[in-house]
């Protein structure tokens, strides 16, 4: 004991996460999600999200509480996701974390939410030995919000982005193409359940950003709007000519083109820095393609795989908790409480 008791609060996005760690001990994480309000739109309706961040909010903290078996009078301070994400879902916490924050009196620390991510791989079950985060790293964070690359020389202020997506996120492509294939949102683990019986050389598809000669803003960026219309086209194209579409044969040659580009960059960048470790992170992580590649290739390359329990890699409070209590070990200052989120705050 001695170590505080901290609550994190994470908006950003379609999920209401609440986590309370002590320490890097994980105590809960409870989670709501709005995803079946957006799911006959196709992809998060920002509006939405807010609304029903503001409605799951005071259940969720509840949730959290029972699940750890603690009061808010207990706690030593509280994290929040301040940015980047959706403005309005982002403010719902904000304004949360601040009323909780003063009306108990505790300090209140606004994190990052792409670091929360790598804050996730601080935690440990009550039974499970700590293992201390090591550093430095390279990240790579794919959901349906975001796709970067970052490297992670410390938590509290020395992040550095080497890449992310110039267009759409690696979940949004899976749920984008999946939608052209006829298959609910979200469509990843759908096109992930396709792909499991479909030959991934059946088609090659484009690889976004990986020509030399590709114009970036960062080294390690990634493009797949390229891959969604070039999917696009080619189911297009063979309806045209009257044949039939193998869905688990395009979902597959996807998936492939997918897997290949996120986990190739990643694992150039680690040998480029010459940083033995990649951490990953973010819903896509879930899919099965990635995982194996992903291992396949840090393997051969020498580089160790973290991948934290697929409940703290989709977005989750327990995360934004831990790089709380990260900052707070770490003797960092809390945050004045005059901040307000940051739709485009950047690492
Ligand atoms: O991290 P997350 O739960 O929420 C945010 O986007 O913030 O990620 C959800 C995204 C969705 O785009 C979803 O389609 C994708 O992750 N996803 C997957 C898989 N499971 C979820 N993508 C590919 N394969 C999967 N198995
Ligand atoms: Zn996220």
């Amino acid at each position: 004991l001695g170590e505080p008791l901290v609550l994190g609060i994470e908006t950003s996005c379609d999920e209401t996460g609440i986590g309370i760690v002590r320490g890097t001990t994980l105590l809960a994480n409870t989670i709501a999600s709005s995803m079946e309000q957006h799911a006959r739109y196709g992809g998060v309706v920002p509006e939405v999200a807010a609304r029903a961040h503001l409605e799951a909010l005071r259940p969720t903290l509840d949730a959290a509480l029972a699940e750890a078996g603690v009061t808010l009078a207990e706690l030593d301070a509280i994290a929040v996701t301040s940015g980047p994400g959706l403005a309005g879902a982002l403010m719902v916490g904000v304004g949360a974390a601040k009323a909780l924050a003063l009306a108990l009196g505790i300090p209140l620390y606004a994190v990052n939410h792409l670091v929360g991510h790598v804050g996730a791989d601080l935690l440990h079950a009550p039974d499970e030995p700590a293992e201390p985060l090591a550093l430095p790293t390279v990240a790579l964070l794919v959901s349906g919000g975001h796709t970067s690359l970052l490297l992670v020389r410390d938590l509290a202020n020395d992040v550095e982005l080497l890449g992310e997506t110039i267009d759409d996120a690696a979940g949004e492509a899976f749920d984008k193409v999946a939608r052209l294939l006829g298959l609910p949102y979200p469509g990843g683990p759908q096109i992930d359940r396709a792909a499991a019986s479909g030959d991934p050389t059946a088609i090659r598809f484009p690889r976004g950003l990986t020509a030399p000669k590709d114009l970036v803003r960062h080294r390690d960026d990634f493009s797949f709007s390229g891959l969604k219309t070039a999917v696009a086209r080619w189911v297009e194209a063979a309806r045209d000519r009257g044949e039939g579409v193998s869905v688990p044969d395009v979902a597959a040659s996807f998936r492939e083109s997918v897997a290949d580009v996120l986990t190739a960059k990643a694992i150039a960048a680690c040998q480029r820095l010459g940083v033995p470790r990649l951490l990953l992170g973010g819903g896509v992580v879930a899919n099965a393609r990635v995982r194996e590649l992903a291992q396949e290739r840090a393997d051969a390359a020498g580089i160790t795989l973290r991948i934290p329990p697929l409940s703290l890699c989709t977005d989750n409070g327990a995360m934004i908790a831990a790089l709380g209590a990260r900052l707070i070990a770490e003797g960092h200052e809390p945050s004045a409480l005059d901040f307000g989120a940051d739709s485009t705050l950047p690492v």
